[in-house]
């Protein structure tokens, strides 16, 4: 280990054990700095807080493997400018921040440590503002909600039309939204659920759970076609390979099947030598929304299957059981590129399915909607 990194995990260890107070410290010392700050938060911050602060350091500490950590911090400075965030507000941060270690350190600190964070800081500064400078598009799009399909309780479908500025993203993307008027300053990720058009409209699936869920709960419930949403740069890799010639298989679990989704409907628009097997899962029939949409695509074309199931249905007539368990009695799927998507626990139990069938990991992209 250099030296550089040596300073700052030693220094490191002094505060480590207390990441509330830390926490506490640099919040307060850093809307004292500057009490506008505070209005680039949401109203509510527990939680989101730590997961600032944790990126720093653990940016930090990786400032000597620039390699790794390049493209994440670029990809973060672009996407920081959705939070309005200035060249100076970095600067009052890096105050803050400095501050709040030195006083939880306390006698421990030295002039050593002091000028290790500051140089790591810095080099993690430049990062993400050279990112946002480099990036053409607008920090978000305002975008009109044209259409909005509730599907039960927890499920809606809706679309929404980018303005302003043309909107360019890849089937299997995912972009991060905000409902201003119901949550505003609250950002989460979707997947969009239609391929590129020429008309800058977005489709996306939303599930939200019962009786919780901030931005999916305003997403189902309170959103209205005519509300404005704000849209923020497309991200994530989930995307075709347009070189392979190998057949491709898609599991999607409930609103996992926004991404997979796009998808198909990318490869409608070229494929004609492609065998596409779609395994679609749900509880229960009642929850497999989008299926008469996946069945037109059938009708369509004839390089697409489409096989759904249900865990929990003991009246369904069809596949029954976890999707996963579905796919392995359908495999092996060891010459295909394959494309999961849906909840944590899903998306798992998929991957250990194309593991066993021997599927090179390169071969295989996923997303989950939560940690896995
Ligand atoms: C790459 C990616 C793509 C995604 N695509 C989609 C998509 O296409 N469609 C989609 O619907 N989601 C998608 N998600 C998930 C989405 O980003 C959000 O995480 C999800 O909508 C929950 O956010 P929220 O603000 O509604 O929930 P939050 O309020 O942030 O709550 C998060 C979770 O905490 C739990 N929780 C919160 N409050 C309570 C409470 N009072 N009681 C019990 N539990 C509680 C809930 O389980 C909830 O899901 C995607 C996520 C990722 C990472
Ligand atoms: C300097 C290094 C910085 C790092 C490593 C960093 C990292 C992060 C991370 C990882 C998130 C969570 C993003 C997500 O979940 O999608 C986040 C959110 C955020 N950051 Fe930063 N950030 C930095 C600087 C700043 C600065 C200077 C400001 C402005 C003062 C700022 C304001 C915000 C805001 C407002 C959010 C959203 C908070 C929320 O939703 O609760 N960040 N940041």
């Amino acid at each position: 280990m250099d030296d550089f990194a040596r300073l700052l995990k030693e220094s490191w260890t002094l505060v480590e054990e207390h990441r509330e107070r830390l926490s506490g410290h640099f919040y307060a010392r850093l809307f004292l700095l500057d009490p506008e700050l505070r209005k680039l938060f949401p109203v509510e911050m527990t939680g989101q807080g730590d997961r600032i602060l944790e990126a720093i350091v653990t940016a930090a500490q990786t400032v000597g493997d620039p390699e790794s950590f390049d493209e994440y911090l670029r990809s973060l400075g672009r996407d920081h400018r959705k939070y309005h965030v200035e060249a100076t507000h970095y600067e009052t941060m890096g105050v803050a921040l400095l501050d709040a270690l030195r006083s939880i350190a306390g006698d421990g600190w030295n002039l050593e440590y002091d000028q290790a964070w500051r140089d790591a800081y810095a080099a993690i500064t430049e990062k993400m503002l050279a990112g946002a400078a480099a990036d053409d598009n607008p920090p978000f799009w305002h975008a009109e909600v044209l259409t909005h399909e509730r599907y039960g309780r927890d499920t809606a479908v809706l679309t929404c039309r980018a303005l302003q500025h043309p909107l360019s993203w890849r089937a299997g993307q995912y972009v991060s939204l905000e409902v201003p008027r119901h949550l505003p300053r609250v950002w989460r990720t979707y997947s969009v659920a239609n391929a590129p058009n020429g008309d800058n409209v977005l489709e996306f699936h939303v599930r939200t759970p019962a009786g919780a869920g901030w931005v999916s709960g305003a997403l189902v419930r309170r959103v209205k076609p005519g509300d404005l949403l704000r849209v923020a740069a497309p991200m994530g890799s989930m995307t075709l390979d347009r070189a392979s010639e190998r057949d491709i298989l898609c599991v999607a679990g409930g609103v996992g099947l926004a991404p997979i989704k796009a998808l198909v409907e990318e490869l409608a628009s070229y494929n004609r030598t492609r065998w596409v097997h779609v395994f679609y899962g749900a509880r229960a029939a009642a929850d497999l929304y989008g299926l008469a949409g996946l069945q037109e695509l059938v009708a369509a074309h004839p390089w697409l299957s489409v096989t759904p199931a249900c865990s929990e249905d003991p009246d369904f007539d069809g596949e029954r059981g976890d999707v996963s368990e579905v796919v392995s009695r359908y495999g092996p799927w060891t010459a295909h590129d394959c494309y999961v998507s849906g909840s944590a626990r899903m998306v798992r139990a998929t991957l250990r399915v194309l593991a066993g069938d021997g599927v090179p990991p390169e071969n295989t992209r996923y997303d989950t909607f939560g940690n896995l």
